[in-house]
């Protein structure tokens, strides 16, 4: 693997004050191996309820952010008020924000460009559709998806960026999700994981650099649990997990996040 594990939960819109201070507690109580980042993903609303109970062992994530700056944006969240808050990370590109709401490649890669440029971690969603699978489109899909991403941070296939134009990718984890394995309790093989992570790490050397391959963690996403965790971490190229339902019980999300090899 590449880097230090790292395991999200994203708890997507689920959630009320009280199960969410028990949440809260369950985690406080768990032990967790130290070599792993941990990031938990609320609500935006009760964002500032976990920041205030819970350890600073683990940091959090918003699930979204606005393109720029806030003002007159009805309904959106800035990256300035998710860092006042508490936040270290955003999660954008999610399947859900993709495919539910219908946001593109360009207006995520503008967000992740300007959550970057504010000193937020961005988790870069990537995935593809079953039909997409099917067709035999995985790598086209995920490659055309982290190009969106990449050429937003000033990376260009071509003609190359200059350099100062260029940001960290030390703050950037990629979340390979293939959607027809999220909340469907059809997890990926650890084989099919493991062989977009490596494509997508061949992708990262050829059009960004071999430093940037080696170093940036590529997560698995999809129907995650206690019980399949294990397998796949121990994939050479799956460097932790973004996990969705089974990030709402405590004990078994230790156990996602114990799974490290
Ligand atoms: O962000 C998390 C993913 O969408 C996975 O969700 O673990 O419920 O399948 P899931």
């Amino acid at each position: 693997g590449s880097g230090k594990f790292f395991v999200g939960g994203n708890w997507k819109c689920n959630g009320t004050k009280d199960s969410i201070s028990k949440l809260v507690s369950d985690l406080n109580s768990a032990t967790l191996e130290s070599d792993v980042d941990v990031v938990v993903a609320p609500p935006f609303v009760y964002i500032d309820q976990v920041n205030n109970s819970l350890s600073a062992r683990i940091e959090i994530a918003a699930q979204n952010s606005w393109t720029g700056k806030g003002g007159a944006f009805t309904g959106e969240i800035s990256v300035e008020q998710l860092k006042d808050i508490g936040c270290k990370w955003v999660i954008l590109g999610h399947s859900e924000r993709r495919h539910v709401i219908g946001e593109d490649d360009q207006f995520i890669g503008k967000k992740a460009a300007y959550a970057l440029s504010e000193g937020l971690g961005v988790i870069a969603c990537i995935g593809e559709l079953l039909e997409e699978r099917e067709a035999g489109k995985t790598f086209d899909v995920c490659f055309k998806q982290m190009n969106a991403y990449a050429g937003k941070f000033g990376h260009t296939v071509s003609p190359s960026p200059p350099v100062d134009a260029v940001p960290s990718w030390d703050k950037i984890v990629i979340a390979y999700e293939p959607v027809w394995a999220i909340g469907t309790g059809k997890v990926a093989t650890p084989e099919q994981a493991q062989e977009v992570h490596v494509a997508l790490r061949d992708w990262l050397s050829k059009n960004v650099s071999a430093e940037v391959a080696s170093k940036t963690r590529i997560i698995y996403g999809g129907s995650v649990n206690g019980g399949n965790c294990a397998e796949l971490a121990k994939q050479e190229d799956i460097d932790g997990f973004l996990v969705g339902g089974a990030s709402l019980k405590g004990p078994e999300f230790a156990t996602i996040i114990n799974s490290v090899t």
